[in-house]
């Protein structure tokens, strides 16, 4: 078998890709930039979801032992309705290279059939293929690579919407021990996890947090939503995205990802990271 990791240069996919190398399990990353922005030693191919000229790329590449590409790990570009494109490319893999498994990224709130990544998965499910879908809650590094990484190293301040709510933190690491699972273990999935982390924590306690791990002041900033959206569009962030995500924020602070679950460990056979622990690997994102 080979897998095929599109979103080929993001948090999950690279980490991913060190999983398939460590087990042995020959695997491919795809995303615009390819080759030039893939880890050193990492193979890597030149694909973008708004080119379907492009869709053919990972399956020229040539893997070791002559393997074909059986399962790809669906990551979707930041369009504002990314559907038509993931269907077309899923259905033309299935057709025209036989892949008949998909581990599908989505977000802690999509429902199938519903709102664009929703309905990727209901495609999923319509044609029969073997499936997972992946809905974490929020990623702890969007602090060390995202979108507070430069406000904490540069202000010592995280600006969010999400008031008091709590949320279970999930390391990218422990999202792609499970993506590794749904993609590779011979019995298929078929079915959805929300990927969480070992506690419930608010953005103020993950800046106290981040202050005793670093030994200075990081605070958390709290906005309403169009103070959030806007700060988000004056970094570059698209409109659409921006609101989406401050709505994301508003929901966090009304309780949206105030749960917990078990199923980190149930898949991977080991509890998830700690924020502590995250923070200590990753300080030097801060410095
Ligand atoms: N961050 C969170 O807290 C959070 C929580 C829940 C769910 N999610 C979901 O997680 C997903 C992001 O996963 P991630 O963090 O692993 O990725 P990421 O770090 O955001 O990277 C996105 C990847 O997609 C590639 N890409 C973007 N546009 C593309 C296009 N048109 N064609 C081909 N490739 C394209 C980029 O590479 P190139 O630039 O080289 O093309 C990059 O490799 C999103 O769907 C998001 O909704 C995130």
């Amino acid at each position: 078998m080979a897998v095929l990791l599109t979103g080929g240069t993001g948090k999950t996919s690279v980490r991913i890709g060190r999983l398939l190398q460590d087990a042995k399990i020959p695997f491919l990353l795809a995303s615009r930039r390819g080759e030039a922005a893939a880890p050193s030693g990492m193979p890597a191919t030149h694909f973008n979801w708004l080119d379907s000229s492009t869709f053919a790329n990972p399956f020229q590449h040539r893997f070791p032992g002559g393997e074909g590409i059986s399962a790809i790990y669906l990551i979707t570009p930041q369009v504002t309705d990314p559907t038509s494109v993931m269907t077309a490319f899923v259905d033309y893999a299935v057709k025209e290279h036989g892949v008949n498994r998909f581990v599908l990224m989505a977000g802690s709130t999509t429902e199938p059939g519903e709102l664009q990544v929703g309905r990727v998965w209901q495609h999923l499910l319509d044609i029969g293929v073997e499936y997972c879908v992946l809905r974490p809650t929020w990623f702890m590094e969007n602090l060390s690579e995202g979108i507070h990484c430069a406000t904490v190293r540069n202000e010592g301040k995280i600006y969010t919407a999400c008031g008091d709510g709590k949320i279970s933190f999930v390391s990218a690491s422990d999202i792609a021990a499970v993506a590794f699972r749904a993609l590779t273990d011979e019995k298929p999935h078929n079915t959805d996890y929300r990927v969480l982390g070992p506690e419930l924590l608010t953005y103020d306690e993950v800046a106290a947090k981040l202050s005793s791990c670093l030994g200075r002041e990081i605070t958390h900033v709290n906005l309403t939503d169009e103070h959030r959206a806007q700060r988000l569009m004056s970094v570059g962030v698209p409109e659409y995205f921006a609101k989406r995500l401050a709505f994301l924020e508003v929901s966090a602070a009304n309780g949206g990802e105030n749960r917990m679950n078990d199923v980190v460990e149930r898949v991977t056979g080991r509890p998830p990271q700690t924020f502590d622990a995250f923070a200590q690997q990753c300080k030097t994102a801060w410095e």
